[in-house]
């Protein structure tokens, strides 16, 4: 799906209309005029310390989270966390919120906080899965229905862990540490839930399969079967469905959520924002991530990323350059337009390492 070709040349995309920001004033961006293309990929640049997080972070998305905040929905606020954030931006949106009606912020923070929530119970494939069970024979004759599958609810899980799969154990002077539950040895649910079977598998089976097995075992479940090709096309064939959303790393659990904004089904008009996503990733992980955000964008929504990385910034439709400097020196946009305008503009630190990318593309 999202190939090695995501880096090749290709037509850059046009503003589908412009989302604008005027008189932004928020730590050293003193009333500052910018504008975001809808429906492209915007990659913001600068020095450390030119502004970029202060107008992406902090501006954009609190002055459009303003804006939307009665229009969201609680599950829509949980995406996009922008809690912690007292709004202290002075600015307006001047025109584009018609065509925004989602702000999704994506960073690497965990995707879930408690053990609880791993890759199968986040992307929503678990309650397909518990529903197969609950549809066999075996589960229908003893009445066990899609909840009894589930180690969240009290009936089919292990009593002694409550579906944890471990235990704490006390220790003195020592801080408490982590043990496999002694009833279940980890497989977090009750024996009786465990005889019922799908395909010779048992729930705690499946939670112990990676993605690229899940792929196979699920080939016929359409609705499994969507959500683990997504997984399986990021590079992510190699996480166990049972794995816990606190395991994961920040690159994952990052992919994982731009994995669910894809198989939502595109909606569009949602406006996607990340702050130097690609830090600390393998550039073939690069590749995956731009091939997200690249199909986010073909799906009529709008991608804007504080960027380091030239060989993202190149492939971008549209960037804006801070600077010039740091600091007091900052705050402004020196330049602004497609990469091939932003590199010849002998006014920006950024054109002369852009170039040299377009160059070599
Ligand atoms: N809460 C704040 N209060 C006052 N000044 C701040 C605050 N946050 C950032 N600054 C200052 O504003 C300037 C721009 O910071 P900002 O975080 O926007 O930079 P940046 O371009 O994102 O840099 P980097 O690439 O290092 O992330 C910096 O000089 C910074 O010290
Ligand atoms: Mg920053
Ligand atoms: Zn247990």
């Amino acid at each position: 799906m999202f190939g090695g070709h995501t880096l090749l040349a290709r037509p850059r995309r046009a503003a589908s209309a412009w989302l604008r920001l005027e008189g932004v004033t928020r730590n050293t961006v003193h009333d500052l005029d910018a504008a975001f293309p809808l429906g492209c990929f915007t990659a913001v640049t600068g020095l450390s310390g030119s502004g970029k997080s202060s107008l992406v972070s902090q501006a954009l998305i609190e002055l459009v989270g303003e804006r939307l905040e009665q229009a969201m929905t609680a599950e829509d606020a949980d995406a996009s966390p922008i809690e912690d954030m007292p709004a202290r931006t002075n600015g307006r949106v001047a025109t584009g919120m018609e065509a925004v009606h989602r702000l999704v912020k994506v960073d690497q923070r965990p995707i879930g906080r408690t053990p609880r929530s791993n890759l199968a119970t986040y992307t929503g494939l678990f309650d397909h899965v518990r529903r197969l069970f609950a549809a066999t024979p075996e589960a229908r004759r003893r009445r066990y229905d899609a909840g009894r599958f589930s180690f969240n609810v009290a009936k089919g899980r292990c009593p002694t862990c409550e579906g944890e799969g471990f235990v704490s154990v006390e220790l003195m002077f020592m801080p408490s540490v982590y043990a496999p539950c002694p009833t279940c040895h980890g497989a977090r649910y009750a024996p009786k839930t465990l005889e019922v079977r799908w395909h010779g598998l048992s729930i705690a089976d499946v939670l112990g399969l990676t993605v690229a097995r899940a792929c196979e075992v699920f080939a016929e479940e359409a609705p499994v079967l969507r959500s683990l090709t997504v997984l399986d096309d990021i590079g992510l064939g190699y996480l166990r469905l049972g794995q816990p959303a606190t395991e994961l790393s920040g690159g994952e659990a990052q992919r994982i959520k731009l994995a669910t904004e894809l198989q939502r089904g595109q909606r569009g008009a949602t406006l996607y924002v990340l702050d130097e996503p690609t830090t600390g990733l393998h550039p073939t992980d690069v590749d995956r991530l731009l091939g997200q955000l690249n199909a986010l964008v073909d799906g009529g929504n709008t991608v804007v990323v504080v960027e380091h990385d030239m060989r993202v910034v190149a492939q971008a439709d549209w960037v804006i350059d801070l600077g010039p400097g740091a600091g007091a020196d900052g705050g402004m946009i020196v330049a602004s337009g497609p990469p091939e305008v932003v590199a010849a503009n002998e006014a920006s630190r950024t054109g002369p390492y852009l170039q040299r990318e377009l160059d070599v593309r």
